[in-house]
């Protein structure tokens, strides 16, 4: 039911994100949200920068994705996306699971401050918001992201990363 996605799965990749982010219309800032939210050339500079994805399959059809990026001592969880029509079905919990059963480092995610059902949903499997300050210099040292989006994002940290601070 789990597989890591191929090149096989770009095409369906690509419209399970942009159909997936767009939860995030009129709630994150304007000025961040894009249409498509990630383009197909966003989309193969993630995966060559060395975001792993991984599917979530029933009956044939992805419902779900969601992507590791081993970066320096911690592994980022990156670009999760359910399907609007397939969302609390326990499809994001299962992908999620199957990663961090995976991973052997400290875990970090990182989203936007506006979408409180993503930071929801990590509380639940025991992550935790770090501090403003912790954030910032967290985004930067691990994320290659734009300076507007270090302002309007959160970073949630594994139990295992919080142990060791
Ligand atoms: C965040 C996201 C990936 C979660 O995926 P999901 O498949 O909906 O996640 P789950 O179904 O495992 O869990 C979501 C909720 O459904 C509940 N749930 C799980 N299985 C359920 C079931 N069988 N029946 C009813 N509810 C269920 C969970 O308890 C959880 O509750 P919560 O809202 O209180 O946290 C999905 O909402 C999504 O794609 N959102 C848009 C993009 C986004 O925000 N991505 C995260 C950015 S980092």
């Amino acid at each position: 039911m789990i597989h890591r996605c191929t090149e096989n799965d770009f095409e369906i990749m690509y419209s399970i994100i942009n159909d997936a982010a767009e939860a995030y219309k009129g709630v994150i800032p304007a000025d961040r949200w894009k249409e498509p939210y990630m383009s197909k050339d966003e989309l193969r500079r993630q995966i060559d920068e060395g975001v792993e994805f991984w599917a979530y399959e029933n009956g044939g059809d992805l419902l779900g994705i969601m992507g590791v990026q081993p970066v320096q001592d911690v592994t980022l969880i990156r670009h999760a996306y359910v399907r609007t029509a397939n969302r609390n079905q326990g499809i994001g919990g299962a992908l999620l699971k199957c990663l961090l059963e995976k991973i052997t480092t400290p875990v970090l995610i990182g989203t936007w401050v506006n979408a409180v059902w993503a930071i929801r949903f990590y509380e639940k499997y025991g992550f935790g918001l770090v501090s403003q300050e912790e954030k910032t210099r967290l985004l930067k040292t691990y994320w290659s992201i734009p300076e507007r989006q270090v302002e309007t994002s959160v970073v949630l940290a594994d139990r295992k990363w919080l142990a060791q601070r």
